[in-house]
């Protein structure tokens, strides 16, 4: 009884104990629950700041919870990208929304796409593709201004055949002489002489590949290599091989030299679609030595152009030039 009394005598020293003891646990729990809470919330925050990180790019996240990822149009967009900012991209076609031109880049514009995150909720990332605006994107480059191709292994750039050092020709390449550049150059032939020029009807037009090695080794046995290439082309190289160059010759049967002549020819030659292939202080680009009599078929309005302009083919065409690779 005595033992009763106590215990519900909240005065008695036993029932203050046990008061104290609840109350200090109590706050030990709620101390544990505020603790969690906190750590709750920190992981929540910490998640939510990697959600909408996309790196590798340009990244902003505004207001309306939208990722925005900046790139250029040649960068080529993988699902790595979405990946590495916490996204799962791999399971949405999101290169299908972002337009492409025919060079497989993209069209500069914003575009939404939809991404993943890795517990698989949507987001929506806005995707800009920015226009290039550097001074070197926006020239041309030689294969978009002009248009190169390959045939029967020879380099043709505009539909001109290109045969320099750079630029060599198969062996078997045989065509013979162009009838067009042969018709061409006799009526060439014909106006000099109409003006009492010195010129004969026969020149020296298409060789193979083996008449030239042997018309090239000569000049090597004559005058070595070094002089022998700055006058001869190499087998394969010549544009003799192409069939439509022409030495122009003259009555005493040597190749034409003589100013009254090469004038004419330099004035008048691309009235007839041929140019001056060879021009003087033009060695550095063309490869040889000044040739006033060698002429090549390049059709009038080429030839028009390079000869009103003093320059080579290969400045005309923005080919490489020059000595041997
Ligand atoms: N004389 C010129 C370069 C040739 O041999 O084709
Ligand atoms: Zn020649």
């Amino acid at each position: 009884m005595t033992k009763n009394t106590e215990h519900h005598n909240p005065r008695s020293p036993e029932a203050r104990k046990r008061r104290k003891r609840r109350i200090r646990n109590r706050r030990i729990l709620l101390g544990v629950v505020l603790l969690l809470l906190l750590v709750l919330v920190i992981f929540l925050v910490l998640k939510l700041s990697s959600c909408h990180k996309v790196p590798g790019q340009t990244a902003s996240h505004n207001s309306s919870e939208i990722t925005t990822i900046e790139i250029s149009t040649d960068h080529q967009l993988t699902s790595e990208d979405f990946v590495n900012g916490g996204f799962s991209a791999t399971d949405l076609s999101f290169e299908d929304s972002i337009a492409k031109d025919d060079q497989g880049n993209y069209v500069p514009g914003t575009y939404t796409i939809d991404v993943m995150d890795a517990d698989g909720n949507k987001h929506k990332v806005s995707v800009v593709v920015l226009a290039k605006q550097s001074a070197e994107s926006s020239e041309p480059s030689v294969s978009q201004k002009h248009q190169v191709s390959i045939e029967n292994g020879t380099t043709v750039v505009d539909g001109i055949l290109i045969s320099n050092k750079k630029h060599p020709l198969p062996a078997d390449f045989n065509p013979g002489n162009d009838p067009l550049a042969e018709q061409k150059v006799q009526e060439l032939i014909a106006a000099m002489q109409s003006h009492g020029l010195d010129v004969q009807n026969t020149t020296s037009g298409f060789r193979d590949y083996t008449y030239q090695e042997q018309l090239y080794n000569g000049y090597v046995e004559q005058y070595g290599v070094e002089e022998a290439d700055k006058i001869s082309a190499r087998p394969g190289y010549s544009e003799h091989q192409t069939g439509l160059t022409h030495d122009l010759i003259n009555t005493a049967g040597e190749l034409i030299t003589s100013e009254p002549e090469a004038a004419w020819i330099r004035e008048n030659c691309a009235d007839y679609g041929f140019i001056v292939r060879y021009p003087q202080d033009k060695e550095d680009v063309t490869g040889y030595s000044y040739e006033p009599w060698h002429l090549r078929y390049v059709g009038e309005e080429a030839a028009r152009e390079i000869m009103s302009k003093g320059i080579t083919l290969e400045e005309y065409l923005d080919v490489e030039g020059g000595d041997y690779a």
